[in-house]
């Protein structure tokens, strides 16, 4: 390994709970969200974007809290070139151990054309609105938006005009993903050569990955002299996403005799980071998704097989305890006590109360009794459906489906605030009896965006985790569950949706996706 100096200290920002919580759908409660900033602080993360204070108040309220819990990141907040944007964004991180105000423009010609402002009349806006933030905080960050579309040297102008009234970070950000490596590369040298005052800041890069080229931008940004790189746990992100978190740091740490850099990740932490976003935004991960898939560290080929019963290095380039991936292949089953459940879950980086770990054991030995070997990813669910239990207004309480060539029809009986109800429906598949079933007890008017099924685990006893995603009045929320049965598994999704759209029902605030970018006039 090469031996790397100070200089060579690459800052991992993360926006997940930013940039990833803007893709559609993977909006997170105020307590998920708390949970994701701490797990992210733990791992080591330098800088956690925390939201957009300006967007709602649930948003504000989120960062000021997580603000307020900081232990050693720098809390970060996003806000428009507006004056009461930076207000807003001060208001909820100030309480941080170390807060940093990020604020940021679109500078190239399609994104200075909606606001109408000029080139003189937007480095004027730069100059003020950055002279503002740095007012309040000594550590300002300064997005040019659409800086890879952005005309050189009006770019060199303005990252030099954001310098000059006191931003200590310049981020790069390649917003609609077209940049390539060394153009990206270009970008960021250029601003060092030709950019008074460059070396008094540190650049970042920000890649988004509509050509699939995020972590190779991200990387090679680093390669020209970027210290930062902004990303998110699985890629998370608007439209194709954003760089992600695990590969960069990865790459950096495997193949760190050509990339000479190093990072403060505890690469541990990984794993289990990922498995709470997945589950926490409804996003799943796609199983050959690079370090974090399901079949990252698999091997199915005869000749794979017998390489790595060899010698692991043929065919593994890192391994999977790097990651924090559970080597123990200890696999429980209906004998299992409670002690092995909780030193299982330990090794999983979940620790629970004695009151939660007898729901999950309950949970755990019913399903053991209907599946032979009960496997992490199967725990994990187990522990999430246990997590959301107690503040359910809607529960399955029975579920018959008769399903076949000659139609489907299900009988359902539901709780609904404590009183049983029960109906029976066709429908044009079995999931969709059952889900006119759930609209004939309980009705509502919503839009059913996404219907996802996953195994969870092999073999025809596999769990199927379900996600669903409903949208009322611009509303979103998503529901997942796991059952050996994929109709329960659907229901039960379905109704965990409901009830959490229950919950967010007269909560009042504009959701973040609902304010423009582009509206900085
Ligand atoms: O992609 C982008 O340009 C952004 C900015 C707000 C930094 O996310
Ligand atoms: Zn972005």
């Amino acid at each position: 390994m090469t031996q790397t100096s100070d200089q060579d200290r690459v800052l991992i920002f993360d926006t997940t709970l930013r940039d990833g919580e803007q893709s559609p759908g993977a909006t997170m409660s105020h307590e998920e969200k708390l949970e994701i900033a701490s797990l992210l602080d733990e791992m080591g993360v330098d800088i956690i974007e925390a939201g957009f204070p300006i967007a709602s108040e649930g948003d504000f309220r989120a960062v000021s809290e997580i603000a307020r819990n900081s232990r050693n990141s720098v809390i970060c907040g996003l806000s428009r070139a507006q004056i009461p944007d930076i207000d807003r964004n001060w208001e909820a991180i100030q309480h941080a151990k170390r807060p940093r105000i990020h604020t940021f423009i679109g500078t190239s010609p399609l994104h200075r054309a909606i606001p109408n402002l000029d080139m003189d009349q937007m480095a004027e806006r730069i100059h003020e609105t950055v002279t503002h933030a740095r007012n309040l905080c000594e550590d300002v960050q300064w997005s040019p938006m659409d800086a890879t579309r952005t005309e050189r040297d009006y770019l060199c102008r303005v990252v030099e005009i954001a310098i000059k009234a006191g931003a200590t970070t310049i981020n790069i950000p390649d917003t609609v993903g077209y940049t390539a490596p060394r153009e990206s590369a270009d970008i960021i040298r250029m601003l060092l050569e030709r950019v008074p005052g460059a070396d008094d800041v540190i650049f970042s890069t920000h890649c988004h990955n509509d050509l699939g080229m995020a972590t190779a931008n991200s990387l090679a940004a680093v390669e020209a002299g970027a210290r930062q790189i902004e990303c998110t746990i699985n890629g998370l992100g608007e439209r194709a996403g954003n760089t992600a978190l695990e590969e960069v740091v990865m790459a950096l740490r495997v193949r760190n005799d050509i990339m000479p850099y190093r990072t403060g990740i505890d690469t541990t932490k990984i794993m289990n980071l990922s498995r709470r976003v997945a589950s926490v935004s409804g996003f799943a991960v796609q199983f050959n998704k690079a370090i974090v898939g399901k079949n990252a560290f698999l091997h199915e080929s005869g000749i794979h097989q017998d390489g790595v019963l060899k010698n692991v290095e043929t065919f593994e380039i890192m391994k999977p305890a790097d990651i924090g991936l559970n080597e123990d292949n200890i696999v429980l089953g209906k004998h299992s006590g409670r002690a092995a459940l909780r030193s299982k879950l330990k090794g999983l980086g979940i620790e629970m109360g004695e009151n939660q770990l007898k729901d999950v054991f309950v949970r755990f030995k019913d399903l053991a009794d209907r599946k032979k070997e009960v496997y992490d990813e199967d725990l994990i669910a187990l522990v999430q459906m246990s997590e959301d239990a107690g503040a359910d207004r809607l529960a399955l309480k029975r579920l018959r489906v008769v399903c076949g060539t000659e139609g489907q029809e299900a009988e359902m009986t539901m709780v609904v605030d404590g009183e049983e109800k029960s109906v029976t429906s066709t429908g044009d598949g079995p999931v969709d009896a059952a889900f006119n079933c759930i609209k004939a007890i309980f009705p509502h008017d919503v839009r059913l965006q996404l219907y996802q099924v996953h195994a969870v685990t092999e073999g025809t006893d596999a769990q199927a985790t379900v996600s669903v995603r409903l949208e009322e009045d611009g509303r979103i929320v998503t529901g997942q569950s796991a059952d050996t049965d994929t109709v329960v598994a659907s229901v039960k999704a379905y109704v965990h949706a409901l009830n959490r759209l229950l919950v967010r029902r007269g909560k009042t605030g504009t959701d973040a996706r609902e304010i423009s970018y582009k509206d900085v006039s």
